[in-house]
């Protein structure tokens, strides 16, 4: 089977840069991104991309109008293409059975169906969505329950490991590209068709085959042992708090053992982005249904630890301004939900504000890189506030010496490098005293900052 051209349904964090990429590495193959939203095609369109990742506008500069292009013509680029990937999302459910925690596959549902009803000829239908166990049964039914004749579908689970902020370094260079398919002849052509774009610059031996189920739990599993991670050193963190412990020596300590490795061991204000908590509820949810309540209750814990952690951060800010930070200014840095990236889906920055403003605190929110659309938006949502609440209580700011002049107290709540080239001797002279600085990242020189007079609180760590 020879791939010529790829239809990739969904242009959003990861279709967007996955497909660059693709195009980008392999001169031989036309990839076409489509999506439903107008808006979002014609951002791929433009010099303005609809998101922010280092080094993707190179990427995409290098081969759009080439071989890679951005289109709302779902219907064609299916016809068209031999292998489509589906790169929708697939959120938490906030409706109906399983709300809250099991996964939406409507927009999936919605891509096969569409698959079906358009194609005319065999295709290699590829998810890379991150979905539940099983969720490819389904896509293979709705496809085969409508195919037309002499039209035949392979369905592949090919989960996407990127990390924002990292996405196109972390394509480039991957630990591992995992595919999953049926093991069947015409199942191993199809995974050797799959596995034949990426070895125009993935080698061999990163490339893992497998089951389509392995495969589907594989992504579940990756994203739950991470988010364990940083849920079991935030716990350390709070024993650390109490007892005089330093978190970050403990990091290094149990890091250099090479059995745990030594990344994703820094303590935080808790975990945010659009996937750690959605994924560890997807497989709390798969493992009610299978009748494993000792095993949902397990992976639930992480979450619980996780919203603890953004708790108890806000906790510390208000009883360390005296119990009450009502009509206070209290200035924010980072929006995000991690440096490098723009987005802020599940950003424990919301929470922290989310806690403040109920404690009346008036907030100054700066960040780098997030629109203040995006900011409002994110903060008028019913579940954390409305629009007359953070009329008076928030301002948003492009100059981070505006946001903490006159404010009582700083806090970090994204790991952006420039917060640590500020001047803040200048900041502190600008703000009430005793002045505050509450660093969630634990990024900042906190010895000089206590030279200068600051009243320092981090993660993990007394001082
Ligand atoms: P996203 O919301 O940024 O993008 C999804 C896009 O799909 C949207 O632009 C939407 O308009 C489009 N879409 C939905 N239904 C469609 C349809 N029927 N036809 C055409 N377009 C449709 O989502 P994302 O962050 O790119 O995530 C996509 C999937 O990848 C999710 O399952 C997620 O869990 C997984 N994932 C995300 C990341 C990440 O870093 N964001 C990393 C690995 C895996
Ligand atoms: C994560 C995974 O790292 C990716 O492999 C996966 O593909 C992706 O989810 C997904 O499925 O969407 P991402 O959420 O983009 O990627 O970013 P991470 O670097 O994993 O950070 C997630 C959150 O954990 C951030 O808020 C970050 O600040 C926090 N974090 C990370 C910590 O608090 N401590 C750490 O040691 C590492």
């Amino acid at each position: 089977m020879k791939i010529t051209k790829i239809c990739c349904i969904g242009a959003g964090y990861v279709g967007g840069p996955s497909c660059a990429v693709i195009a980008h590495k392999c001169p031989d193959v036309t990839v076409t991104v489509v999506d439903l939203s107008q808006e979002r095609i014609d951002q791929w369109n433009s010099d303005n991309l609809p998101i922010f990742e280092p080094g993707l506008e190179e990427v995409v500069k290098s081969c759009r109008g080439k071989n890679l292009f951005f289109s709302t013509e779902i219907d064609k680029t299916i016809i068209e293409a031999e292998l489509i990937i589906i790169s929708v999302n697939t959120p938490t459910k906030t409706y109906g059975l399983g709300k809250g925690r099991a996964a939406d596959l409507k927009y999936i549902e919605s891509a096969a169906r569409k698959i079906a009803e358009v194609s005319t000829s065999s295709k290699v239908v590829v998810e890379k969505s991150t979905v539940p166990v099983k969720a490819a049964e389904s896509v293979n039914n709705i496809l085969s329950a409508n195919h037309k004749h002499g039209v035949r579908y392979q369905v592949l689970s090919n989960p996407e490991f990127l990390a924002e902020g990292t996405a196109i370094s972390d394509l480039l260079f991957p630990d591992r590209v995992l595919i999953g398919g049926p093991q069947t002849p015409e199942g191993r052509e199809a995974i050797d068709a799959l596995s034949w774009v990426y070895q125009h610059w993935i080698p061999m031996e990163k490339i893992i085959t497998m089951n389509t189920w392995s495969s589907e739990l594989s992504k579940l599993a990756a994203n739950a042992f991470l988010a364990q991670r940083i849920s079991s050193i935030n716990a350390m963190s709070a024993i650390c708090e109490a007892t005089g412990a330093d978190v970050s020596e403990v990091s290094h300590a149990i890091g250099t053992d090479t059995r745990i490795g030594a990344r994703f061991l820094q303590a935080s204000i808790g975990f945010g982005g659009s996937c750690f908590q959605k994924d560890v509820l997807n497989l709390v949810y798969l493992s009610e249904c299978l009748n494993l309540p000792e095993v949902a209750a397990y992976w639930q814990q992480v979450i619980e630890m996780n919203e603890y952690q953004k708790r108890r951060f806000a906790n510390r800010i208000i009883s360390a301004l005296f119990n009450t930070v009502a009509n206070k200014k209290i200035a924010i840095f980072g929006f995000a939900f991690k440096k490098d990236t723009a987005d802020t889906r599940e950003t424990p920055s919301l929470y922290i504000c989310k806690y403040l403003m109920e404690e009346a605190a008036l907030v100054s929110i700066y960040d780098p890189k997030v629109d203040h659309k995006q900011i409002v938006s994110d903060l008028t949502d019913p579940a954390v506030s409305d629009k007359e609440t953070v009329d008076k209580l928030v301002t948003i700011t492009t100059d981070p010496y505006e946001a903490a002049k006159g404010a009582h107290a700083i806090v970090i709540c994204t790991e952006w490098d420039e917060f640590k080239t500020y001047n803040y001797q200048r900041i502190y002279d600008s703000m009430l005293k005793p002045a505050f600085i509450f660093d969630g990242r634990m990024i900042l020189d906190h010895q000089s900052l206590l030279e200068l007079g600051y009243h320092v609180e981090t993660v993990g760590r007394r001082l």
